[in-house]
């Protein structure tokens, strides 16, 4: 089988965050599987851009509204991601440095859409799937249905896979001629809440529809910005297929990010390494416990109540354990995670930006993983800290449902609670203060959840499975 995977992130080209990961991952363990996989992302001016070689494979004009706009394709001439890698070029448009946070995002990844499907249209052997991931590529499902320009693609399966559905993409009538010449009495199939909604409209006309937990798949229904009938109504053909982690990758075993590697056999002396390194660089006092938290700094991940926790936790608590950030988002959150420092005597630090080899040593060399999340699709930063051997402190919401079970449990290795709220963050903190004070079961957690096997295998098999349903 042919898939074409179509997304905005893939690691290691461009990464914003767990979408990449998952981009990165699930075409080369399809691939392992026996399938030809391909993976279509806009071309951004990154690292892995300038390091690998390319080589020009199409190169033509599309319209966006009344404008044309010349696009050019190039592919990874190496395939050193084990999967057939094309960049997608629009001058001017998409090579920039960042990949979202524009004000014409909307005209980007519109073109970057038509620019796909128009290539697409001219390959003599199309796929047998078109798999897009978020709002950014979700309209791709209503285009090959209803543009009449892409008639050729419409008998292909579409699956769309929602990594989180409080991003939808909307935008308003007036930018109705973005999507090219289609058939009017469809209208609804692009609408939402009065606007087109790229996510919604996704959801309308893939063929399949996939979220990233099943825990996920039930709150969307209740919970999803709004499109919570939009859900209810499709759940037919709604599914929750949970991701894994990649071990090439996530491993402290081989991890390339690290210096000091470990196994469950060695935890205690690779883990320490860690630690190390980051007090002497963070000014932290090694001989306490290391919570820490990564992520994007906005509401979803509940970055907001951090400040007040961590002030909480030193005053109620008292100084009796260490708290390093590393994350990017939100200016306010920021500034007050800055401002913070001023509290520390030797316990707190916050590293703010994105760090991709920070973040591995952190996984490594923490005690304790804060993820609060309000929402929480699948998380895949508590199945990173898992593999480390960080013990995570999860709120009880989507995929940190479905991944992490409470010590209070005869099978348990993490810590849940129910509300992102600063008592039950901090009341989940006194209680691995608790667990880090009884050595042995602390060592003995450690090491179940480095056991756990998050791997791909697994979830990769289940997308097989449904693109076989489709054929
Ligand atoms: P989301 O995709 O909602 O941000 P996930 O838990 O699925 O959440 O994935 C987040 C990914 O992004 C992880 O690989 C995490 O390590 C990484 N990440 C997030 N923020 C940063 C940062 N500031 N620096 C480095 N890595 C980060
Ligand atoms: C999203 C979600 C996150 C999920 C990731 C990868 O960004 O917020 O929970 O792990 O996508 O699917």
């Amino acid at each position: 089988m042919e898939i074409v995977h179509i997304s905005a992130e893939c690691y290691p080209v461009a990464k914003a965050g767990g979408l990449a990961d998952v981009v990165g991952a699930l075409p080369r363990f399809q691939k392992e599987l026996g399938h030809v996989t391909k993976v279509i992302m806009p071309m951004y001016r990154t690292d892995f851009l300038y390091k690998n070689e390319w080589q020009v494979v199409h190169k033509a004009s599309a319209s966006l509204g009344h404008s044309w706009f010349d696009f050019t394709v190039i592919k990874e001439v190496s395939n050193k991601l084990d999967f057939e890698l094309y960049l997608l070029d629009i001058n001017g448009l998409l090579d920039r440095e960042k990949i979202y946070g524009y004000d014409d995002d909307t005209e980007r990844f519109c073109a970057f859409q038509i620019a796909v499907l128009s290539w697409m249209n001219t390959w003599n052997l199309l796929p047998n799937v078109i798999h897009v991931h978020d709002h950014h590529t979700a309209l791709i499902p209503f285009m090959v249905k209803y543009c009449y320009g892409f008639g050729r693609l419409s008998g292909i399966p579409t699956v769309l896979t929602i990594h989180n559905a409080e991003y939808q993409g909307s935008f308003g009538w007036n930018k109705t001629n973005y999507i090219p010449q289609w058939d009017s009495w469809k209208r609804g199939m692009l609408e939402w809440n009065g606007n087109i909604n790229p996510l919604a409209s996704g959801v309308k006309c893939a063929w399949k529809v996939t979220t990233v937990s099943n825990t996920y798949l039930n709150e969307m229904r209740f919970k999803s910005n709004g499109m919570e009938p939009v859900f209810e109504y499709e759940k037919g053909k709604c599914s929750g297929i949970i991701n894994g982690i990649d071990y090439g990758v996530w491993d402290p075993e081989n991890d390339k990010y690290l210096n000091d590697h470990y196994n469950v056999h060695s935890i205690e002396r690779g883990k320490g390494k860690s630690k190390k390194i980051l007090c002497e660089t963070f000014g932290l006092s090694y001989d306490k416990p290391l919570f820490v938290f990564i992520g994007r700094l906005v509401g979803e991940k509940a970055a907001d109540l951090l400040p007040q926790v961590i002030n909480d936790c030193f005053r109620f608590i008292g100084r009796k354990m260490n708290f390093l950030i590393l994350g990017s988002g939100n200016s306010n959150i920021e500034a007050k995670l800055i401002d913070l420092k001023k509290i520390s005597q030797g316990d707190y630090n916050v590293y703010v930006g994105y760090n991709e080899k920070l973040s591995h040593l952190m996984y490594a060399g923490a005690d304790f993983l804060l993820m609060p999340s309000r929402v929480e699709p699948c998380g895949l930063n508590q199945m990173y800290a898992m593999r480390y051997g960080t013990i995570p402190l999860v709120r009880r919401t989507g995929g940190l449902i479905d991944t992490v079970i409470d010590i209070g449990n005869q099978d348990g290795y993490g810590i849940t609670f129910n509300e992102a709220s600063v008592g039950d963050i901090s009341n989940a903190i006194y209680r691995a203060l608790d667990l880090y004070s009884q050595k042995d079961l602390f060592r003995i957690l450690q090491k179940k959840a480095m056991s756990l096997d998050f791997s791909w295998h697994n979830s990769a098999k289940q997308y097989l499975d449904l693109y076989q349903n489709l054929q």
